[in-house]
């Protein structure tokens, strides 16, 4: 099948050009896949999301979703997607809890490539143990969009570890790749996604991995799952949350000298970063105001165990890059 985007196809932008699309790709995966069952990553991330919204809508409980929680998710992710695709949508959802396993394989390390590799490739590992599980699977449906095969240097082909075994090679489904991002985002609303979902900021493969810097303790990670959840929640109610590009937070692995309750304390910092760009190859910084960063301050510091300091990263990229690592 071509790569290149027909061009007759009208721009997405509307629900009834949404609806338009969506029955045409119920067609064609139809035909594509019979009565064969499908296979999906589902991260819950916006592109895997709306396939698999989509694909419910076309092949209902033959598409088996696999949700793998690597225990870097942000608070609340898992249990959204089993929410939303189990609950909501009656999805035939596999949600494995792999947590610990990735956590024991990632201990002690503390050099960024590395833990990135090791997150890649226990992600292939347990998404390839589940699909093994599942018999007589012959399709694999992917989120690819537009700008990934545009942009062979993109973001996401670019950080991706690795590829399934030769012995489990599939026949690809993939219904949004001539999609650009705003479109599948149009078409992901038009699904009956929720908005959070759909509207979601972008957030690396290796989750929170690479935010809770160095090798990787529980009680760090839980810093930065705790801060995170509070700089969302505070720019949700201050109207930054559709506006800012990315906003997240980071937890270095050194502790400083504090004060509480008349006590000296030694603990860590949570770093913020919020930052915009068109294109993640450059970027620059959001200019918060000073008395929500206060607040967010107040809150970190009183709110999440072990931090006794919160600090705002006012570096653009460059010289910086979005992520820490
Ligand atoms: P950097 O840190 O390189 O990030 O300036 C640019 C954008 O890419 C995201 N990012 C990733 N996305 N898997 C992904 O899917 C990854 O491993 C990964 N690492 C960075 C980052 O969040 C930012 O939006």
């Amino acid at each position: 099948m071509s790569n290149v985007r027909p061009e007759s196809m009208e721009r997405i932008t509307t629900a009834a050009l949404a609806e338009a699309f969506i029955d045409e790709q119920i067609r064609a995966v139809r035909a594509q896949v019979g009565d064969g069952k499908v296979l999906l990553a589902l991260s819950g991330g916006v592109d895997s999301s709306v396939v698999a919204a989509l694909l419910i809508r076309a092949i209902g409980k033959n598409l088996v979703c696999v949700h793998v929680n690597h225990g870097l998710l942000r608070k609340g992710e898992p249990e959204q997607v089993v929410e939303v695709f189990r609950n909501q949508m009656d999805a035939n959802l596999v949600y494995v809890d792999a947590a610990e396993r990735f956590l024991k394989k990632l201990e002690g390390v503390a050099e960024p490539e590395k833990k990135r590799k090791i997150i890649g490739a226990e992600f292939i590992r347990v998404f390839e143990e589940e699909a093994r599980k599942q018999e007589g699977i012959r399709f694999l449906a992917q989120g690819t969009i537009y700008p990934d095969i545009l942009e062979s240097g993109s973001v996401k082909a670019h950080h991706n570890v690795g590829g399934l075994p030769e012995d489990l090679k599939f026949e690809l489904v993939e219904p949004l790749k001539f999609l650009f991002k705003d479109e599948v985002r149009v078409v992901g609303k038009a699904l009956g996604l929720p908005e959070g979902m759909v509207e979601r900021q972008p957030f690396p493969g290796p989750g929170l991995g690479v935010r809770c810097l160095g090798a990787i303790t529980r009680d760090r990670l839980e810093a930065v799952r705790e801060s995170d959840a509070i700089l969302r929640e505070e720019f949700a109610k201050n109207g930054l949350a559709g506006k800012v590009w990315q906003y997240f937070t980071v937890v270095p692995d050194f502790r400083s000298v504090g004060v509480r309750d008349g006590k000296r304390s030694f603990e860590y910092p949570v770093i913020l970063r919020a930052v915009n760009t068109r294109d993640a190859m450059t970027a620059t910084v959001e200019d918060v105001p000073f008395a929500l960063l206060q607040h967010i301050t107040q809150r970190i510091t009183h709110e999440v165990k072990g931090v006794n300091r919160v600090l705002y990263d006012l570096t653009p990229k460059p010289t910086g890059t979005i992520e820490w690592e």
